[in-house]
């Protein structure tokens, strides 16, 4: 039989098989086809996938009881003989196909042929991206396949230049994470976009996670012109330096006990031209408060999570006496945790001498773990 003959393969069950070929003129724009009934789709697809023959530029068809399966190219004799050995009924014909809409090119489509199935569904879904960096965490039945994971994000992200994996918890006071360079340039070291501001960051010395944007935002958004903020726990400084460049007539001072962090931030504060509204300071918050900034503020931001509540005394110290607003964030595992949070952090205020005036707002920030939360109470403080 010749191979370059438009081939038509009619069964019912592979006994049955009928051959019939035929040297029709077919158009151009018809394309080589598997049909088969739609309950053997699923192994269709499989088979055509295994010899290389699925053409995924075009879109499988579903008409009636049928599915049409788009073909790279006319089958050969030992594919047809695969196609009779594994499917109860099918023709292989030509079949005029849409095209598939493109789409950018997913991590399970560089590695569906290139790993085992029970190991492509634990590929990871949350990838964060700093700057030109991807930042994932990898399960231990893909570690050995890592460098395979991180090669293939290289390959789906054009403006990725390095892949980082998690190689612990974030952690010690700095609130930094270690991390392995899997793909790329071997570098931790970043310029990262949000909300119109540029941060350099090395995520190796420094904290700093993109999913904290939104509250980066909405923090700001509540600060009104001529206010004092004081940004305790300031890392890079993306509240501080989102402040500045949008409100008018502000005053903030950014603390940070991290060398590397402020050594940062200062690079941040330039590169964003808010040298003026801005003031990065180096050392423990509750020292620089005690000593320097003792009743000033009109709003504080307390995004260490793992421990602000023991600094609420000092934040209460820096707010001026007529009282004033704090951001306070904290991590909780208890089954309520907005209650919790606002209960503890109300406990705290007390413990001060100042009181509550009114809870603005309590929301979930994000999940940080398996029932684990980190939460934030906004609240107006007497
Ligand atoms: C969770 S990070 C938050 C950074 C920043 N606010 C952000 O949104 O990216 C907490 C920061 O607090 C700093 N830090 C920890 N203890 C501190 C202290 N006692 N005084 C000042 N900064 C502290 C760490 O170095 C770290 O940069």
């Amino acid at each position: 039989m010749p191979q370059d003959a438009s081939i038509l393969y009619l069964s019912e069950a592979p006994s049955k098989l009928e051959c019939i070929e035929y040297f029709g003129v077919h158009r151009l724009s018809e394309t080589p086809c598997l049909k088969v009934p739609k309950a053997q789709g699923e192994k269709a697809i499989a088979l055509a996938r295994k010899l290389n023959l699925l053409n995924r530029d075009f879109k499988i068809q579903r008409l009636e009881d049928h599915l049409y399966i788009p073909l790279t190219q006319k089958p050969f004799r030992v594919d047809l003989k695969e196609f009779k050995n594994n499917l109860l009924e099918y023709e292989v014909s030509t079949h005029e196909f849409s095209e598939r809409a493109r789409h950018a090119l997913r991590l399970i489509d560089v590695l569906e042929e290139k790993l085992a199935p029970h190991l492509l569904v634990s590929l990871p879904h949350a990838v964060d991206f700093v700057g030109d960096v991807a930042i994932v965490e990898i399960p231990p039945e893909l570690e050995n396949y890592k460098r395979m994971i991180g090669e293939a994000m290289l390959a789906t992200n054009k403006r990725v230049s390095t892949v980082l994996a998690k190689s612990g918890a974030v952690g010690g006071v700095y609130r930094v994470r270690k991390f392995e360079v899997i793909a790329g340039v071997d570098n931790t070291k970043t310029v990262h976009k949000e909300h119109g501001c540029i941060f350099h960051v090395d995520l190796a010395k420094a904290y700093f996670s993109p999913r904290l944007s939104y509250e980066h935002s909405r923090i700001t958004a509540q600060v009104k012109q001529g206010e004092t903020v004081i940004d305790m726990f300031a890392g890079v400084g993306p509240f501080s330096i989102l402040i500045a460049k949008k409100c008018t007539n502000v005053k903030i001072y950014a603390i940070d006990v991290n060398p590397d962090a402020i050594r940062y931030l200062k690079r941040n504060v330039k590169a964003n031209n808010v040298v003026a509204k801005v003031t990065p300071i180096l050392g423990d918050a509750r020292q620089i408060i005690q000593e320097k900034l003792s009743g000033v503020a009109d709003r504080i931001i307390m995004n260490l999570p793992e421990n602000a509540i023991e600094y609420v005394d000092v934040a209460c110290e820096a707010l001026q006496t007529k009282g004033g607003i704090i951001h306070y964030y904290e991590f909780t595992n208890a089954p309520n945790p907005l209650e919790t949070a606002k209960n503890r952090f109300d406990e705290a205020i007390k413990q001060t001498g100042r009181s509550l005036e009114k809870i603005l707002m309590a929301r979930t920030v994000r999940a940080t773990a398996p029932y684990t939360w980190q939460v934030v109470v906004d609240a107006r403080v007497r």
